[in-house]
């Protein structure tokens, strides 16, 4: 986990707001919104860049336990979403998980991409600290450079979006606010298996896209797929810090933005698969190639993981819904479709790192 060089904590407009926001809500004699403790905080704080650190994948442990699914025995149902990709799970407590659960899970998300479990107030209600033990038991916890947080807990990112402000990024120059990413991939070493839940949901709307990274390669030829495990690219957090800077998502940088070359094609640590690794968000450019020759591949890529619908799951969020993915071999979009409800979607992303992303390709250099 990061050190915090200095810890000088204002409350930003935003806050402000927030907090009489709420106050407001109990002098109308409203209840007091029960995950008021975990609306997001903007604080001055700021973090030195992360450094390496070695990584050691849950999932290995797993692969040695006699029944590495023993931890869904419980379930009352496990319906596939798609045939390749997704597992939506029933009547699992994941709180209740001891560390061998945990360790199976993470080999079962690694092998499905991503699990949805049903049910799981228990979960969400045991707060910020046991968020923080359970995220810790899979990797380092990363600590987001400019989103909002649960005052106190910097590693739980969150998202916050509701009629009277946006913490998050706002669409309105785009004809669709779909766009298809992994998370902060401008890291050294992005997140794996990442959990997340919403506390504050709309109605109906604010689903999410998933989409398989490996069913996204192997639809590729051969041909095409040998060539591109050669290829490195430049995944970039500048314009994500930019839009923070120029006042958006709370307006503070905590940590001064990074880019890192990453393969094309990369391992997955222990099921060997292998899965494209470039996205819309943060990847820039290929190293190497000629500009045009760099902005025609990722576009036909990009292209090709837009309307892939065969590749893709949706999640719909009915409460207490928890869901897991594997970073490294997925991308996903929110959908943001509820603006006029006027509802808020309030939800939290525990996020641990995982190991430098493994070139498919043994051997592939990935100097700038
Ligand atoms: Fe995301």
């Amino acid at each position: 986990m990061s050190t915090i060089v200095t810890s000088t904590v204002e409350e930003t407009a935003q806050n402000v707001a927030a907090l009489k926001l709420h106050s407001a809500a109990e002098e109308n004699g409203e209840p007091e919104y029960r995950y008021a403790h975990l609306l997001p905080h903007f604080s001055a704080d700021r973090y030195p860049p992360l450094t390496p650190f070695d990584h050691v994948d849950p999932g290995h442990r797993a692969l040695s336990h006699p029944n590495p699914r023993a931890f869904l025995d419980s379930a009352t149902s496990i319906d596939e979403i798609t045939p390749q990709f997704g597992t939506e799970v029933v009547g699992v407590n994941l709180a209740e998980l001891d560390g061998a659960g945990r360790d199976q899970l993470a080999l079962e998300v690694a092998r499905r991409g991503l699990m949805a479990f049903r049910d799981q107030q228990d979960f969400i209600d045991r707060g910020p600290d046991f968020y923080r033990e359970w995220g810790s038991h899979f990797g380092r916890l990363h600590i987001h450079p400019t989103s909002g947080h649960p005052t106190g807990y910097p590693e739980i990112h969150l998202v916050y979006r509701d009629l009277k402000k946006s913490f998050n990024f706002e669409y309105d120059d785009a004809v669709t606010p779909t766009v298809w990413h992994s998370d902060v991939s401008y890291e050294l070493q992005p997140p794996g298996l990442t959990t997340f839940f919403l506390l504050a949901q709309p109605k109906s709307g604010g689903d999410t896209l998933f989409t398989s990274q490996v069913s996204t390669l192997k639809k590729l030829s051969p041909q095409f797929v040998a060539f591109l495990r050669t290829l490195k690219a430049v995944h970039s957090g500048f314009e994500q810090a930019d839009f923070s800077r120029n006042g958006r998502r709370g307006g503070t940088i905590r940590r001064e933005p990074v880019e890192h070359v990453h393969p094309v094609v990369r391992r997955h640590p222990v099921t060997g698969e292998e899965a494209l690794y470039v996205n819309r968000q943060f990847t820039r450019r290929i190293v190497g190639l000629k500009r045009e020759e760099s902005e025609t591949i990722l576009k036909f890529l990009y292209d090709h993981i837009d309307k892939s619908q065969d590749n893709q799951a949706r999640i719909r969020w009915r409460p207490n819904t928890v869901v897991l993915w594997d970073n490294r071999i997925t991308a996903h979009s929110a959908i943001i479709d509820f603006k006029e409800s006027g509802e808020t979607r309030h939800g939290a992303r525990i996020t641990p790192q995982a190991e430098r992303p493994i070139p498919a390709l043994d051997g592939l250099d990935l100097s700038l």
